[in-house]
């Protein structure tokens, strides 16, 4: 059942070439120049005059819609708002008959996703939804939606299942920037072709740095604390890995954007707290290049997620993984590999129970 994986979440970390591939084959066509997605060429006009779309999930979900956010207002030059579900439901918020709400669910049964979705269907809002499980509740009951092909996703962490809704968002920000003019033809069909190389450089990142995550995550399985920090695209991912260490390892973890952090986080640097930071080429990196700096100041460790060849942080940081170059708004797909990993063999190496870790259930069926 495990395919020979110790864990279903470490099998379902290595299925995501195929799971990302699946999710893209029929809809991205590279050749004809063309991106098909029935649920959305048949709403294309409803959704490219929304005056603004609402993003609503929860956790992990909740961070793809933070990326699917830059994604949208990149590309499609749409407002974007990301919210939990949770509090949309519960805050009276403005949406009318001109909004687009986006509900995110690898479930598609979580009860605060469903109970927002139901209040802003009352409210005469277009509900999308992308779902993984076929036929679930939150994609019965949304107007239209696009699955993500991950497959079934057992391990409580989700892994897989994010990495798909990421190439979802994907499709979707490049598809209405396309048809409503944003995005010109030549910068779509590069995008696109970037597009279609992710499974194959997921498939690589998970051959170069599996070895290396394994040995990095024996020198933290003692820590107390974490920092990850991004920026940009990769701000979202930074509280994805956070995430994915709390909950399988205990170990208390948290993401901000990099520049936040001398707006407080920083006084918690000193030798024992280990900081991830996600500095590929592409983005900010010379910004990110001195946030480093500042944290090698404080003597904290330096765990340093770069592209590979990366020489200027890969100096000073204490440890370093390298992934392969891609357009920074694909860039927190393949960065977020390795933060599963070592997310992943910190939680063994602690002993922990990875694909039912305590207090936390697959899908949260209660709010
Ligand atoms: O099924 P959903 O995507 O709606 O679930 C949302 C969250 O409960 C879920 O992402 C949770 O945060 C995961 N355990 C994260 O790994």
């Amino acid at each position: 059942e495990k395919g020979g994986y110790e864990h279903f979440m470490l099998k379902e970390i290595f299925e995501q070439p195929k799971s990302i591939h699946d999710t893209l084959r029929g809809r991205l066509l590279v050749e004809e120049g063309i991106i098909k997605m029935a649920g959305i060429w048949d709403n294309l006009e409803r959704l490219n005059q929304a005056q603004k779309i609402t993003i609503i999930a929860c956790g992990t979900s909740w961070h793809a819609g933070l990326i699917g956010e830059y994604l949208i207002e990149e590309f499609a030059r749409i407002p974007v708002e990301v919210e939990y579900a949770s509090e949309f439901r519960y805050r009276n918020p403005i949406i009318s008959e001109k909004d687009i709400v986006i509900a995110i669910s690898q479930s598609g049964e979580t009860a605060d996703t469903m109970a927002a979705i139901k209040m802003a269907k009352e409210r005469g809002a277009f509900v999308y939804g992308i779902c993984n499980v076929v036929d679930s509740s939150i994609s019965r009951v949304t107007d239209a939606g696009s699955y993500t092909h991950a497959g079934p996703e057992i391990g409580v962490a989700s892994t897989k299942a994010f990495t798909a809704q990421l190439t979802v968002l994907s499709l979707i920000a490049l598809k209405l920037g396309k048809h409503n003019g944003h995005l010109s033809n030549q910068e779509f069909m590069r995008l696109i072709t970037e597009l279609d190389t992710i499974p194959q450089k997921v498939q690589e990142v998970l051959e170069t740095t599996h070895e290396i995550t394994k040995e990095i995550a024996k020198n933290f399985v003692d820590a107390q604390n974490f920092l990850y920090l991004g920026r940009g695209y990769n701000f979202p991912a930074a509280l994805e890995g956070a995430l994915k260490l709390k909950e399988i390892s205990y170990i208390h973890a948290e993401g901000y954007p990099a520049a936040e952090m001398k707006h407080g986080p920083i006084a918690l640097i000193d030798e024992n707290m280990p900081i991830v930071i996600i500095a590929p080429k592409k983005g900010h990196y010379d910004k990110i290049v001195s946030n480093v700096q500042e944290i090698k100041a404080r003597k904290g460790k330096v765990i340093a997620v770069v592209n590979k060849g990366d020489t200027q942080v890969a100096s000073v940081a204490d440890y370093v993984i390298e992934f392969p170059e891609t357009s920074e708004c694909f860039s927190p797909i393949i960065a977020s590999v390795p933060l599963q990993l070592l997310a992943y063999y910190i939680a063994v190496y602690r002993g922990a129970n990875v694909d039912q870790p305590r207090n936390l259930a697959k899908s949260v069926t209660v709010e």
